[in-house]
């Protein structure tokens, strides 16, 4: 069975993405003849590197994509009185993204999430991975696909102004078995999203789980947090997780916790109940796989939207609960806790060690898939 037919509701979609994919894989246009996408320098790395920010925008929403980390560093929409603001957490200048932070707008990989104790088992041989959130390994490790330099193809896909970035994981990379090459296509489409496709192709079995970590706060950049925006998510269980945050295995349902987002709610309205160190929503959540968005966030403040749909069976919400005031992002406006939340589509942390979740482990002679849609709107 294909690792990542993840429900059989998504294999139409999967398969209208990939066909969609194949048509646009034309050589593109010279940059700047493709309407709605500019490229600028955005500095170098320690090493010299240079990084490149790509612009992608529609006339009314505008999204800005680094090669460090393949990493969405702005997205610009409009309120409900049609005032733009950017809602996407992070830095002013590449500086930033070169220090520590908890993966601003990165692509995250080899696997996103935690794989318990940093080690697994896969045909017989065992791996070890770096511990690098002990005493798990979290989100690709110490040199994540977050901190890597990735080679940008701008292009006008059917939908919009694209970019597909590429980026060749030698065998070993971070402990993860298998040369992995992956190609991550970022797309403003003319429905004002910001659309998301990946793919992977390996030469030896590995685990794979990509995600982007973008931190929202539909209320632009400001001081105030995310506990009133009103949440959606079409999930009616979740993956429980002990306290180093490694699912226990268990699948369960989220009625009658205060993880039940099944109607809208205020993301604060029950967190306290989330208690802790750091207490708030971490969790996966296992999607319905009903045909629309999985998740709605609204800021009743400024109006604005955003509906994620994924291929995915599952979501991270977390709630920036690690948020602590040690970053000060773009307009000096210092990010603590719940100061903006993330919506990872993804397979579930730690799958790796059971056999009870979808599988995510990819194979020679398979291709990797998915595609993440983050819509923008107003009301
Ligand atoms: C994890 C959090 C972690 C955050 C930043 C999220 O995906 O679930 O536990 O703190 O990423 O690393």
């Amino acid at each position: 069975m294909n690792a990542f037919a993840s429900g059989a509701g998504r294999a139409p979609v999967a398969l209208l993405g990939c066909l969609l994919s194949l048509a646009i894989v034309a050589p593109g246009p010279a940059l700047g003849d493709v309407k709605g996408l500019s490229k600028m320098d955005f500095g170098k790395t320690k090493d010299g590197e240079t990084v490149d920010l790509y612009t992608l925008q529609n006339g009314r929403i505008t999204v800005k994509v680094a090669t460090y980390g393949a990493t969405v560093v702005s997205i610009e929409v409009p309120d409900r009185d049609g005032k733009v603001d950017d809602v996407a957490l992070g830095f002013d200048s590449l500086e930033g993204y070169l220090g520590e932070h908890p993966y601003f707008g990165a692509t995250v990989g080899r696997v996103a999430n935690r794989i318990a104790k940093g080690k697994f088992t896969l045909d017989g041989e065992e791996y070890s991975l770096a511990i690098n959130n002990p005493p798990n390994s979290l989100h690709g490790g110490r040199k994540g696909f977050n901190r890597v330099i990735w080679k940008a193809r701008p292009f006008q896909a059917a939908d919009g102004p694209a970019v597909e970035m590429t980026y060749t994981s030698p065998h070993g990379e971070e402990g993860y078995p298998g040369k992995l090459d992956v190609s991550v296509t970022f797309t403003v489409t003319a429905d004002d999203a910001l659309k998301i496709e990946y793919t992977a192709t390996t030469d030896k079995a590995t685990p794979i789980n990509l995600s982007n970590h973008s931190y929202f706060n539909l209320g632009g950049r400001t001081d105030a947090s995310i506990l009133d925006h009103e949440l959606t998510l079409v999930a009616s269980r979740y993956t429980p997780v002990d306290d180093t945050l490694i699912p226990t295995g268990e699948i369960a349902p989220v009625a009658g916790t205060p993880l039940d987002f099944t109607r809208p709610t205020a993301v604060g309205a029950r967190i306290d109940k989330m208690t802790g160190d750091p207490g708030g929503y971490d969790h996966n959540f296992v999607l319905d796989g009903r045909p629309g968005a999985s998740a709605t966030v609204h800021d009743p403040k400024t109006g604005r939207v955003l509906e994620m749909t994924t291929t995915e069976p599952g979501v991270q919400f977390y709630s920036g609960n690690f948020l602590d005031g040690s970053n000060v992002g773009k307009a000096g406006v210092t990010y603590k806790k719940h100061h903006g939340l993330c919506l990872e589509a993804q397979h579930f942390p730690d799958s790796i060690h059971h056999p009870n979740f979808p599988n995510a482990v990819l194979r020679p002679g398979e291709t990797y898939r998915q595609t993440t849609v983050y819509k923008f709107s107003a009301r």
